[in-house]
């Protein structure tokens, strides 16, 4: 299975100053068999990058943050995957803080990833639980209520295109006590993620359905979160920002992986 190393960018980064990261980004990395790079810029950034990428001939891909899931209406303010379609490889879908700062359902997330994979553009679905329900116990059942219900009109076939991060809530180092997952902690919910894929879908599609980690991943810590088994890559917020960190990381997902 391929290793995935994604950079959420979150809403940082002018057009000018995402366009000169990703020059350097291009200039320092080679391809490398296997390994999946992308990076996740605000919308506005998407269209010129797609352009500095096809230009030369990169293989560095492109993922959208999030989109509207109708293809097209009366939806002011919105951008829809058909719009972003050709433009990017990947979209992040129900993210935490669009769970939590934007009140995104399930119901609207499975109706996201529907809209993705009919626009022939690969989810990657975040899951995770959070302080709060972690100390109360809950974390199996958010993991498995957020996985069903973002998946439940979804069959095996297109399960296999989905990607699923990981992201404990926690430890995403926007927040203001996060702490680090230990890698047992990973594989832990990464066994579970998989044991419940294997309950819907089967065997097959729970060992083929590739599992990022998220949550302050840093060029330190990458290395543990990447050995950790049935993880197949990460999905990088604030170290993403700094490119020398994320090529560090990119550089380290080589070496660990190969
Ligand atoms: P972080 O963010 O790496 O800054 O913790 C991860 C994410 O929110 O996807």
């Amino acid at each position: 299975m391929k290793t995935y190393i994604v950079g959420n960018w979150k809403m940082n980064l002018t057009v000018g100053e995402s366009s000169i990261y990703l020059q350097k980004l291009l200039k320092r990395i080679k391809p490398a068999k296997g390994l999946e790079i992308a990076v996740a810029p605000s919308a506005i950034a998407i269209q010129p990058l797609r352009i500095q990428l096809d230009r030369l001939k990169s293989k560095v891909k492109l993922s959208a943050q999030n989109f509207y899931q109708k293809d097209y209406g009366a939806y002011t303010g919105e951008v829809s995957i058909m719009q972003l379609r050709g433009l990017v490889d990947y979209a992040i879908i129900g993210h935490s803080e669009r769970r939590y700062i934007f009140g995104e359902t399930n119901k609207d997330l499975c109706q996201k990833v529907a809209a993705a994979l009919r626009n022939n553009v690969t989810p990657i679905l975040c899951i995770g639980e959070t302080e709060n329900e972690r100390s109360f116990g809950e974390t199996v059942s958010v993991i498995r209520d957020q996985l069903h219900g973002a998946l439940s009109e979804i069959d095996a076939d297109d399960v296999k295109k989905v990607i699923i991060a990981y992201e404990p809530v926690w430890a995403i180092s926007s927040n203001k006590n996060a702490r680090l997952a230990s890698p047992d902690d990973v594989a832990e919910s990464v066994r579970l993620i998989r044991s419940e894929l294997k309950e819907i879908y089967g065997k097959e599609t729970a060992e083929e359905t590739p599992i990022l980690y998220g949550g302050s991943v840093n060029p330190n810590n990458a290395g543990a979160y990447l050995t950790v088994p049935g993880v197949n890559g990460l999905l990088i917020g604030g170290s993403s920002l700094i490119s020398d960190h994320f090529i560090d990381i990119i550089e380290l997902a080589k070496r660990v992986k190969s």
